[in-house]
């Protein structure tokens, strides 16, 4: 295990004691850019979102997660800053979001920012400092070609990783003579965190937030911000590059950073903070490391192993999977967190598909396994997500061509994978349509109009052509609605301190396209049970002391309900004493 030299002494902020404030929270992720535009440009703003407010009020919403509004050429919708300290007038001004932190305050809500800060804008001051040795030196990951190499010529980088984005994690800077080390887009390169100067900057910025007002941080690729400083080959992929992730993903410093930074920009305040990392490729065990409560580095980590399950090798190509899988996955971080650490509980975000397509059936039991879905999510212990038009169903979105895409990521793809990689274009597009993280930026379905409520422009992504009938009108006013759903969801959790704090245990019980699992609190139980497959399935082993009349929550209506039997999609939710009466 790694040494936390600083990390397990002195004060315990952020607050990570089973009592803090978000064990009892849901969170909201607004991507500000797809929610809602108010003045017909075509991209949402914060204006938009401050008339949405009590929308997210009225459905339960806890805390808000602001995606990236820093000032931004927008290379990657906003994860690409090059000012840490204003907002880009595209979505609006700091005075704007003053005002926004102040009506979330005012309705009880919380407001947590997206810290992009493994890596700046390549049109950064910082960077540009860097670059031209004007100051900052080795702020950046600089480095000469490879020896023997001719500078600049494919081959010649410092090392064979591949960046997330396509194509090599190094750009030849001819104004500097050597190479940049950019694990995503050529405009994202990575803030060399080894050097305290470049720690001691983002940890003011990251104070003169809190000071302003904010409730905490969402902090993108947070794991990725030590590196072996050697910088070693990785091993090669079939993409051709090489894996360099061995090497960054869970780097000596890790520790050692998180906890200066607890110490420099949490502990020294008064509040109790939010810090949710998100970290691709991490374990469950160091992601206990990360979220032990005695250590406090951060209250709860994102981790990708329940979405990485249906990619076979990388995320462009697909693997069929089963419940058991998604169960046995979701468990294993359920039981690993357990009583040290605290999980964080998501299906969907801006880079995921999303979920009804995905993991549901969006086309003949929509309703049904939207809503069966959330509910295995919602009652596991930890701290849901909700991502923006998951709570209406929100689907994937049949892309018309290769133009109608705007994430760099997807079109660094097809041109990589149509013109290196030699594969047919239709068949290129046909994963897109299924893979690409634009599935969850099209804007947010208000309404039926033209616009779908998001707009009176020209929307800056087309909008999915089901908001005729996917929509929130349609939605709020419905109590049976999958919105209706996951407002009684949240609800639960408000009310009822098993979803918060009761034990979770499977309930290994046949078919396998069951998901059945319990929470305990003291003489109290809640069983769940989803049956996250098309087909009707016989539930033999419910205790005969179960009835209908024991279900707290299900997304069928009681009529269509039958004993020990559960419908496709259907989910059930009872409550009972435990351990259970004797009968007579
Ligand atoms: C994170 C963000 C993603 C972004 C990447 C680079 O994974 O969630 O949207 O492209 O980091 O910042």
């Amino acid at each position: 295990m790694r040494e936390d030299a600083i990390g397990t002494a002195g004060s315990a902020a952020p607050d990570c004691s089973r009592d803090a404030w978000w064990t009892s929270a849901v969170v909201y992720q607004v991507y500000v850019r797809s929610f809602a535009d108010s003045n017909a440009d075509g991209v949402g703003d914060l204006p938009g979102l401050l008339a949405h407010l009590d929308y997210l009020g009225d459905l339960g919403v806890d805390v808000i997660w602001l995606s990236p509004v820093y000032r931004s050429p927008q290379k990657d919708n906003g994860y690409d800053v090059s000012d840490y300290q204003d907002v880009d007038p595209l979505f609006g001004s700091l005075e704007q979001l003053d005002e926004l932190i102040h009506a979330i305050h005012s309705r009880g809500m919380r407001l947590i920012m997206d810290l992009v800060v493994n890596h700046t804008s390549d049109e950064h001051p910082w960077f540009i400092e860097s670059r031209d040795r004007t100051a900052k030196a080795d702020w950046y990951f600089w480095r000469d070609a490879r020896p023997g190499a001719a500078p600049g010529a494919p081959g010649s980088e410092p090392n064979n990783w591949g960046s997330a984005f396509s194509g090599p994690a190094w750009e030849w800077s001819p104004a500097r003579g050597q190479y940049y080390l950019h694990l995503f887009s050529v405009g994202q390169p990575d803030l060399n965190w080894d050097n305290p100067e470049v720690r001691e900057a983002v940890f003011e910025m990251m104070g003169w937030w809190l000071d302003r007002g904010v409730d905490g941080f969402r902090l993108d690729v947070i794991n990725f911000i030590s590196k072996d400083p050697a910088l070693p080959d990785g091993p090669v992929t079939p993409t051709g590059f090489g894996d360099g992730m061995p090497y960054f993903s869970y780097g000596p410093q890790i520790h050692a950073y998180l906890a200066e930074m607890k110490h420099r920009v949490f502990a020294s305040r008064p509040g109790s903070y939010l810090t949710v990392g998100e970290m691709p490729g991490v374990t469950p065990e160091q992601a206990r490391h990360f979220t032990d409560r005695r250590r406090g580095q951060l209250a709860m980590v994102l981790q990708f192993d329940h979405v990485a399950l249906d990619h076979a090798g990388d995320k462009w190509t697909e693997r069929a999977i089963t419940v058991r899988d998604l169960r046995d996955t979701l468990a294993r971080w359920q039981d690993a967190l357990g009583e040290e650490g605290w999980n964080s509980l998501y299906w969907s975000n801006h880079d995921q598909p999303r979920v009804v397509s995905r993991f549901g059936n969006d086309r003949y039991y929509w309703r049904q396994s939207a809503t069966a879905l959330a509910t295995v999510l919602h009652l596991q212990r930890g701290t849901p997500f909700i991502y923006q038009g998951e709570e209406l169903g929100m689907t994937n979105v049949p892309f018309a061509a290769i133009g109608s895409f705007r994430d760099v990521e997807t079109l660094n793809y097809y041109q990589d994978a149509t013109g290196r990689l030699g594969q047919h274009a239709a068949v290129v597009l046909r994963i897109l349509r299924r893979k690409s993280r634009d599935n969850a930026r099209t804007p947010m379905q208000w309404s039926g109009e033209p616009g779908a409520g998001f707009t009176d422009g020209e929307p800056w992504i087309p909008i999915n052509p089901n908001h005729r009938w996917i929509n929130a009108t349609s939605q709020t006013a419905d109590p049976d609605s999958i919105y209706g759903y996951y407002r009684s969801l949240i609800a639960l959790r408000h009310s009822d301190p098993i979803v918060v704090h009761g034990a979770f245990a499977v309930l290994d019980i046949e078919p396998p396209s069951l998901y059945a699992f319990s929470r305990q609190l003291g003489e109290q139980r809640l069983d769940i049970y989803a049956n996250l497959s098309d087909t009707p399935a016989p539930v033999g082993v419910v205790e005969p002391e179960l009835g209908l009349d024991d279900i707290v929550l299900g997304n069928y209506v009681s009529g269509a309900r039958r004993e020990g039997l559960l419908q496709p999609w259907e989910a059930r939710v009872y409550r009972r004493r435990w351990p259970a009466p004797m009968p007579g």
